[in-house]
Formats: structure tokens, C-alpha cells, sequence
């Protein structure tokens, strides 16, 4: 079957799906995004990435291109033409197309909207899950504004390329400090040995992810005690355990940090738990 996307109004073919030259996105990465995960068939957490995807718009000041609902519409319907039951949904945002000038267009350009959805391979997300991933890291050469979700991801994307040339997943990045931000598409989390869940409190140096604040309550729920605060890779390879957190893997144990072995080795209890009763807590609709 082949996949649809839409693009500035209309469905098309994907393979033939263009934008134009001169969208900023492309020239500048003048542009925003959200990823949701579909599960059969239902958008997951949509109003608490619609409202992230507002702000990250605002804080850009480029214009919310039509209605919360009319967005919403246009989710549903490129999930249900490329018959995705469980998979993602990507929405691109940005400032849109005008002649090259690095300033922001003239007021009233209409910003251009892009929406993809594909299914994934479910038996190797359990797969990984259950045998647990690798991490690197990095340091954290990216802006300041990591908050914002912006398609800027060009440190990311060196930071990926590296963690798989090193047989790892992700990459975690580093702070001049020596702590740990987040992963360069996820969230980072430890699990110290007195059982205590540890994640970076979420200023502008991470981006606040949704599955993150979903993973908050089901460890409210558990009666998990939370410490949000910085860790360095020393403490997250002394932990009982770690994992990665993000929309499109939910919760992802990391079994090895930069080459040591984090606990025994082996997914965690809590991780495992917090995978398995996350969407018990996350909004599906
Ligand atoms: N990544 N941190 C970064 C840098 C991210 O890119 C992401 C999401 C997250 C987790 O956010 P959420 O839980 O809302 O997905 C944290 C998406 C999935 C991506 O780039 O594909």
C-alpha cells in the first residue's frame, strides 16, 4: 500500500509529495514538529502535544495554521488513509515560503503544514524492550532553547549517527557541568539503589517530553518515590537501572552506558512496570 501525506491542504502520494525550495523549513529549519504515537488506530496524549506543539509555535511566533479541531481532523485522516493501527503520526510546522531572507517573512505568509503517519514493526519494539538497549555519550553542543521542538536537529542527527556507530541506540548528551540533559530524541532516567526514580528537571536545557509526564504520574501511581535533578553518567552507571522515555518507544530499559553494564545487565523492574502500565495513565482518543 502506498503511503499519503498532506502537505499545505492535500493528500497526496508520498513518494510525490514536494515542498516548495524556498519553505523556510527547508532553508532555515524555521520549524516546529510533534510525534504522537498511534495505537489501534487512536491518537495517544494528542491535546498534551497539540498544546506543546502551541507553545513551541508562540515561543517561534509563527501562527497556529487553522484550528485545534480542523489539526486534529487532518491527524485522523492521515492516520486512517495510510491505515496505521499502531505506529506515528509526524506534524511538521513551519514558517513557510518566501523569498530568501533570513529575516521573518512579510505578516500573513501562511505557515505550511506537513502530516506523515507510518505503521512500526511492533515485534521488535517488544523486542528491544525486552532485551534492553546501549547508550553513548556526548556532549551537549545544541542551543538553549532545546525546549522548543524545533526540526534544528543537526546535533541530534550527529549525536544518532554516533550512538549507532558504536552499536548503541541512543545517545545521551552532557552538559558542561558533566550532567546528563536527555537522549537526542528521548528522555533520560535512572533508577538509583535505594529505588529512588531520577529524571532532569525539565528547564530549557531538555525538552519537556509527554511520555515524561505521563511516565510522572504512573510513578505517582506506583508510589515511586521521583527526584527530578541532574545526574552524571558515573551515578546512571552505578544505578540499579536506566531507561529512555519518548513518544514513538514509551518506556525503553538501557541496559549498557558507554559500555558498562547498568545493574545486572538486564531490564529493569521498574522500567518494565512503568512500560507495561503507561497507557493505563496516557489519554487515547
Ligand atoms: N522525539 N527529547 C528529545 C530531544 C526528543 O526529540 C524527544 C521526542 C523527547 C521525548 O518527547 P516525547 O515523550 O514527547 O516524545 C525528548 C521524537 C519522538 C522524535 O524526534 O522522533
Amino acid at each position: 500500500m502506498s503511503r499519503i501525506a498532506y502537505v499545505n491542504g492535500r493528500y497526496q502520494a508520498l513518494a510525490a509529495a514536494c515542498v516548495n525550495v524556498e519553505d523556510r523549513g527547508y532553508q532555515f529549519s524555521d520549524g516546529v514538529y510533534e510525534v504522537c504515537e498511534v495505537r489501534g488506530g487512536r491518537l495517544i496524549d494528542e491535546r498534551r502535544h497539540i498544546d506543546r506543539l502551541k507553545r513551541s509555535l508562540a515561543e517561534l511566533r509563527i501562527a497556529m495554521p487553522m484550528s485545534e479541531a480542523a489539526l486534529g481532523v487532518v491527524l485522523r485522516e492521515t492516520v486512517r488513509r495510510n491505515r496505521v493501527r499502531w505506529g506515528i503520526v509526524y506534524l511538521q510546522i513551519t514558517r513557510g515560503i518566501a523569498r530568501r531572507d533570513h529575516a521573518f517573512p512579510p505578516p500573513g505568509t501562511p505557515p505550511s503544514v506537513v502530516v506523515t503517519a507510518r505503521n512500526m514493526d511492533l515485534a521488535n519494539a517488544e523486542r528491544q524492550s525486552s532485551e534492553g538497549v546501549a547508550v553513548i555519550s556526548v556532549p551537549d553542543n545544541r542551543w538553549e532553547r532545546v525546549d522548543i521542538k524545533s526540526v534544528s536537529l543537526l546535533p541530534n542527527v550527529l549525536a544518532k549517527q554516533a550512538a549507532r556507530e558504536q552499536g548503541a541506540r541512543e545517545a545521551w548528551f552532557v552538559d558542561r557541568q558533566g550532567r546528563v540533559t536527555e537522549g537526542s530524541s528521548t528522555n533520560a532516567w535512572i533508577v538509583t539503589r535505594e529505588g529512588r526514580v531520577v529524571t532532569r528537571h525539565a528547564d530549557h536545557a531538555i525538552l519537556r517530553g509527554i511520555t515524561r509526564t505521563v511516565v510522572l504520574d504512573v510513578i505517582k501511581a506506583h508510589g515511586l518515590t521521583l527526584e527530578e535533578r541532574a545526574f552524571t553518567i558515573e551515578e546512571a552507571q552505578a544505578a540499579r537501572e536506566a531507561f529512555i522515555t519518548a513518544a514513538s518507544q514509551i518506556v525503553l530499559p538501557v541496559v549498557r552506558i558507554d559500555g558498562k553494564p547498568v545493574g545486572n545487565g538486564a531490564p529493569g523492574l521498574v522500567a518494565t512496570a512503568l512500560r507495561r502500565d503507561f497507557h493505563l495513565h496516557a489519554e487515547a482518543t
